[in-house]
């Protein structure tokens, strides 16, 4: 018997990260943020010195990538070449580098085979395994990772609601500086992420939950409900 995978993708503000950790948390799944992963691959190129314009190094850098990622939503660590990246990966220095490493075709084959790898883990539910099913997050994870998932959702947002809650996570304020300040850098990597991946709009067969005009706990409860309907 196979466990329930819940794939969940969508662009950067949607809040599909707490959300997803949330609902693993609530059904008691494992939780993978793959945005982490390419996080982590940067972090590892900027730490190592690989310059990011070099594509072959990269994609080498990447391949041996020594990363240890929990699948806790508890607990979810990220360690690479035995540091806790877990803060560093998040600095505004990293997500202005990331897309820069994500758009590697060669980065995206190696992480992608590692994202089935880490799913098919906790999908292979038995009385002999660890496996619980999970709920995997990204921007390619409904169409290309894990096109065979039982549920499948695009959470959107619209682009005013998506720059305020960006704005409040860095500047603690979705005034109209704070904004500002944050605009050029989600909309940028949105767009820059568009390049090699789609997740403006949701491809057949994929359920959209849109929290604009959602709260967090709206946001969860929605999530929840498509999941109880389609598994
Ligand atoms: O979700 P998060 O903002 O942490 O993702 C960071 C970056 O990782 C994205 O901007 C994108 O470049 C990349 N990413 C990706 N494919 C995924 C998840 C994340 O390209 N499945």
């Amino acid at each position: 018997m196979s466990a329930l995978v819940v794939a969940v993708d969508g662009p950067s503000g949607s809040g599909k990260s707490s959300v997803s950790r949330e609902v693993a948390r609530r059904l008691g799944l494992a939780y993978l943020d793959t945005g982490a992963m390419y996080r982590a691959a940067t972090w590892w190129c900027v730490h190592t010195g690989v310059p990011l314009a070099d594509q072959d190094a990269v994609a080498q850098a990447v391949r041996d990538l020594p990363l240890d990622q929990g699948v806790d939503p508890d607990a979810p660590h990220v360690v690479v070449g035995g540091t806790d990246v877990g803060e560093a990966i998040r600095t505004t220095e990293i997500s202005a580098a990331v897309s820069a490493v994500a758009t590697n075709l060669a980065v995206r084959d190696e992480l992608r085979r590692r994202q089935r790898v880490a799913i098919a883990v906790e999908a292979a539910a038995s009385s002999f395994s660890e496996g619980r099913g999970i709920v995997a997050e990204g921007r390619d994870i409904t169409t290309v990772v894990a096109p065979d998932a039982d549920v499948r959702i695009l959470l959107t947002a619209s682009e005013e609601a998506r720059l305020a809650r960006r704005a409040r996570d860095v500047h603690g304020s979705d005034d109209d500086a704070a904004v500002e300040a944050t605009r050029d850098q989600v909309l940028r990597r949105d767009a820059d992420d568009s390049t090699v991946v789609q997740f403006h709009v949701a491809a057949d067969g994929v359920v959209t939950v849109d929290s604009s005009d959602l709260d967090f706990e709206q946001t969860v409860a929605a999530v929840l409900q498509v999941v109880a309907e389609v598994s």
